[in-house]
């Protein structure tokens, strides 16, 4: 197959294609190479025998070149970030998507499958149950609750504790920007697709890890932020207390379920999880890391707080499991993987505080009145 990867000069697009191409594909890229994802350029680990068109999923001249001759798209470019140029989001990714249907149908192009990249951010804080009311899907916690330090939700109805529970595919309760954005692009793909005869599968996935992840992007979140402290024995700041449930997924174990649904017809016009089938807080992360790493650094628990960060998140995969994929890798071999791959980059010195300096900036990290006491 002639397969283009939107986004291909990213994380899971490289990894993604490489994958592709050892399976026989031929394999396009068509990147605008962003920053600060690529703050120091096109990345050395493209492979050359990937075709590598620098564009922009925004402009129609080069999504039409992109899609020349091909039969499957992975739709993988994205604007992730936590700022607040919320326009930005939906050109990029809901406007990005669009624009790909738009070619496909006026140039009648016989593509065969487009993949989505989606996110489990697209189900906000997910699925909770209620001793009283059952299941809740409440919302995101309020500036001046966390502003408290009261980091666990309440149940939106009773307002008693509630627990987290696993969220399936048909939990959408998207509360942020990018997570809005990320469910217009299943709305486009999956709508659009059914109506046009476009077979589209859209990808939630949850936090992937491994190498290749940009050092100089605040989003690509706890495995570059925990290994570059410990790479260079300091010790990180972790928000709120540190036992917030997270599910972290493998990049081995991403690409293997992209190659399967471009594979497999029964996964056409379905939305799937794809997560790590295993929760884990974000201090249970860094314990992991730090046996990865060989060092005792005790992270700072500072009252420092995300805005707009979900408490809970956990998804279900039974859905993509009776496809047959199941995850494969715990946290231990991402941490691993990513620990090579940082060992063998050039300048190092001013990745560490590059991101956190650009959130703290950018008013994203947050400080409780606990937090400030303690200071
Ligand atoms: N990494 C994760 O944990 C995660 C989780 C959920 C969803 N996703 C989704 O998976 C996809 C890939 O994520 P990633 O982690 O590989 O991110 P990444 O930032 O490493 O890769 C995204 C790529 O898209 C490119 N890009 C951005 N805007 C573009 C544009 N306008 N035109 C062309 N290219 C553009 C960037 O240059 C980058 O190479 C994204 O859609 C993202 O929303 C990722």
């Amino acid at each position: 197959m002639r397969v283009l990867v939107t986004g291909g000069a990213g994380f899971i697009g490289s990894h993604t294609a490489d994958a592709l191409l050892k399976e026989g594909h031929s394999v396009r890229i068509i990147d605008n190479l962003s920053k600060p994802v690529h703050l120091k350029g096109k990345p050395t680990y493209l492979s050359g025998d990937i075709e590598f068109m620098e564009g922009d999923v925004r402009n129609t001249d080069d999504v039409r070149k992109a899609l020349k001759g091909v039969d499957a798209v992975y739709h993988l470019a994205a604007y992730q970030d936590y700022l607040t140029d919320f326009s930005k989001f939906f050109d990029v990714n809901s406007r990005g998507t669009a624009l790909l249907y738009e070619i496909i149908v006026e140039d009648a192009l016989p593509v065969k499958k487009v993949i989505i990249a989606s996110s489990q951010a697209v189900m906000g804080e997910g699925c909770y149950t209620c001793p009283r009311d059952g299941k809740v899907y409440p919302g995101i916690r309020g500036l001046e609750q966390l502003s408290k330090g009261a980091w666990e939700i309440k149940c939106p109805v009773c307002g008693n504790r509630i627990m987290y529970a696993s969220s399936d595919e048909t939990v959408t309760n998207p509360r942020n920007q990018y997570a809005m954005s990320k469910y217009t692009q299943e709305l486009i793909g999956l709508n659009l697709g059914r109506r046009y005869g476009i077979p589209t599968v859209c990808m939630r996935y949850s936090i992937v890890q491994g190498p290749r992840q940009s050092f100089y992007n605040a989003y690509s979140g706890a495995c570059r932020i925990f290994s570059l402290n410990l790479h260079f024995d300091k010790a990180p700041a972790i928000y709120e207390d540190g036992n917030q449930i997270r599910d972290y997924v493998n990049i081995e174990d991403v690409v293997r379920a992209n190659l399967l649904v471009l594979r497999e017809d029964r996964a056409d016009f379905e939305v799937f999880n794809v997560g790590g089938g295993k929760s884990v807080t974000v201090l249970e992360f860094f314990e992991a890391a730090g046996r990865v790493f060989e060092k005792d650094i005790a992270p700072r628990i500072t009252g420092e707080f995300r805005f707009g960060d979900t408490r809970h998140i956990f998804s279900d995969i039974t859905k993509l499991r009776k496809l047959g994929w199941d995850p494969r890798n715990n946290v231990e071999k991402s941490v691993a993987d990513y620990k090579t791959w940082l060992e063998s980059a050039d300048n190092l010195e001013d990745i560490l505080e590059y991101a956190e300096k650009r959130m703290k900036e950018r008013n994203v990290v947050r400080m409780s009145a606990q937090g400030a006491m303690d200071r």
